[in-house]
């Protein structure tokens, strides 16, 4: 059986993300395409203790915190990208560990550390990184959700999250504007994913 690819969304917060993957996951699955959807962090009980610490961040050591993400991430791995992988699907995952990086790296740990420490994980096929200025993301995070910021969201920590993703290069990565209308964006991530597709020769039955 031909091996899935693995399509990741990152950026920083209230960008879209998950409304965008959600609209190629109908897309491909129009197309006949078996899709799993993911997210990051997962459900796990490495993920329920990554979301107590949204509410107070300062209740573990920046470590202690990368390690809850990174063992979050090994048992999503494990669990369910490699296993659909190998099924052959099509696994599309809100945040990877682009965002460890990003975020963590902007709390003060080392960014290139992070990426050898997450060297068990897959390399995606193709990354959609959505790019928007943070003043805007906060705005509609405010406005649109009607939401508070959680304390990996404060303005200054998402600027500097924003700049680690701006220096990313890894081939993988295909960056587009998010602050464009979410039909213009979403017809990006469609002609980026198809190119992939093409790309790889693969067909969904
Ligand atoms: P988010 O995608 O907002 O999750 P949800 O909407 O399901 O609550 O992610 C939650 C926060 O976690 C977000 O502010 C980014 C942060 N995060 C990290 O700091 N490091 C990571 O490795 C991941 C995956 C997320």
């Amino acid at each position: 059986m031909k091996r899935g690819l693995l399509i990741v969304f990152e950026g920083i917060d209230g960008t879209g993300k998950s409304t965008q993957l959600q609209l190629l996951a109908a897309f491909l699955r129009d197309r006949g395409c078996r899709v799993i959807t993911t997210r990051e962090p997962t459900d796990s009980s490495f993920g329920r203790r990554i979301r107590e610490l949204y509410v107070d961040r300062g209740s573990c050591t920046l470590e202690e915190e990368l390690e809850l993400f990174i063992q979050d991430r090994r048992l999503h791995v494990r669990e369910l990208i490699e296993p659909q992988l190998a099924e052959g699907a099509l696994v599309l995952t809100d945040r990877y560990y682009f965002s460890t990086a990003a975020y963590q790296g902007a709390a003060g740990m080392d960014m290139d550390e992070i990426f050898v420490r997450n060297s068990f994980a897959p390399v995606p096929d193709i990354v959609i990184l959505l790019t928007m200025d943070p003043e805007v993301s906060i705005a509609r995070i405010r406005e649109g959700r009607g939401e508070e910021l959680n304390d990996f969201e404060q303005l200054d920590q998402l600027r500097s999250v924003a700049a680690r993703f701006d220096s990313f290069s890894n081939p993988c990565i295909r960056r587009i504007d998010a602050s464009a209308g979410l039909d213009q964006v979403q017809e990006q991530i469609r002609s980026e994913v198809s190119a992939l597709l093409d790309e790889k020769e693969f067909t969904c039955p």
